[in-house]
């Protein structure tokens, strides 16, 4: 093998263009998904205190930011919903006017081509803040499966295109795919998150979305973050009960699981660039302690080097404008 003086790796870095030529991985507006959040109501368009540039929007107000979406050419939305009402089984999580069904139908009429993703979970709709039924204070698996395949129905027939169950009981990818089938969407694909762990790093999103639970935690569910095997498995049974799409959650503290899920599965893998990964590089950069931009690419950029294809992200916007600037 040669060796220094012959070889010298800093020749190809002499030059932008030589870097260019060179450059192995690179983040483009066609891998993201920009999640959003609707809240049940009549002309709203708050912003999220943790997550500043993030809204939410009441449903008549959300042509205009999707047309803004359209027009940056990022190809999909990740729908999460704030119910008016919540109680114990998150009842309006499945209602053919519920807050993400309304929105679905008003995006569809706007940008039929663009990709609507809905997260599929109880807790921003129960009472207690759980991502399933709770019973005797313990999250019930079985109780919690039917549910969520009727919510995920009534997401594709507002005209969901794609749906994405958060919750983490087992067995829900494949009630979801057994109940689409038997109502004849078996075109629609789930992007299931498979390896979801019980991360602080969703701390903005609970303040977004109303959804702490009141009692305990999710540990009992989301996986446990030293874990990385049980990662595999998680995605391994995923794939068989029928998910279409992986995703990893979150992303920056997870970049080792998401490629081991690249190296061992063929499947199209999603990542997702947290809330807290967001809440994290937006204070730093207005205290202008962190170059944003470069910040903002080279997190994205690590995120597809670890091996992922889609990246869902709330700088989705932003980096899309930066990049049409170029
Ligand atoms: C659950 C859900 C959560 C997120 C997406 N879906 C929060 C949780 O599990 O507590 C977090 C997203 C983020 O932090 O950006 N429905």
């Amino acid at each position: 093998m040669a060796d220094f003086p012959q070889v010298r790796l800093r020749r190809l870095r002499r030059t932008e263009t030589l870097r260019t030529l060179i450059r192995e991985n690179s983040v483009e507006v066609g891998d993201l998904i920009y999640p959003m959040f609707v809240v049940e109501g009549e002309g709203i368009k708050e912003e999220i205190t943790s997550m500043p540039g993030i809204f939410h929007y009441s449903p008549d107000r959300l042509s205009p930011e999707i047309e803004e979406v359209a027009r940056l050419k990022i190809p999909g939305v990740l729908l999460f919903g704030i119910p008016e009402n919540k109680d114990e089984a998150g009842s309006s999580a499945r209602h053919s006017e519920g807050v993400v069904q309304q929105a679905i139908r008003i995006i569809k009429d706007s940008v039929p081509e663009l990709i609507v993703i809905t997260d599929v979970c109880l807790c921003e709709y129960t009472s207690h803040g759980h991502c399933g039924i709770v019973t005797n204070g313990q999250v019930d698996n079985d109780q919690t499966l039917p549910l969520l395949a009727e919510m995920a129905v009534s997401h594709v027939e507002a005209g969901a295109d794609i749906v994405a169950p958060s919750d983490m009981m087992d067995g829900r990818v494949k009630i979801i795919r057994e109940a689409l089938d038997g109502k004849g969407f078996q075109q629609v694909p789930i992007l299931s998150y498979a390896a979801k762990y019980a991360s602080a790093f969703y701390g903005p999103f609970r303040e977004a979305a109303e959804s702490e639970p009141q009692f305990g935690d999710r540990r009992a569910y989301q996986m446990d973050p030293p874990n990385a095997r049980e990662a595999l498995r998680e995605v391994e049974q995923d794939i068989a009960e029928g998910a279409d799409i992986i995703m990893i959650k979150p992303a920056l503290a997870y970049l080792d699981v998401i490629r081991q899920v690249r190296d061992t599965f063929n499947y199209p893998l999603a990542a997702y660039n947290v809330s807290g990964e967001y809440a994290m590089v937006k204070a730093a950069a207005q205290r202008g302690w962190l170059d944003e931009r470069r910040v903002v690419l080279e997190i994205l950029t690590a995120i597809k080097r670890a091996g992922a294809d889609i990246i869902l992200t709330y700088h989705a916007k932003e980096l899309a404008q930066w990049l049409q600037a170029e």
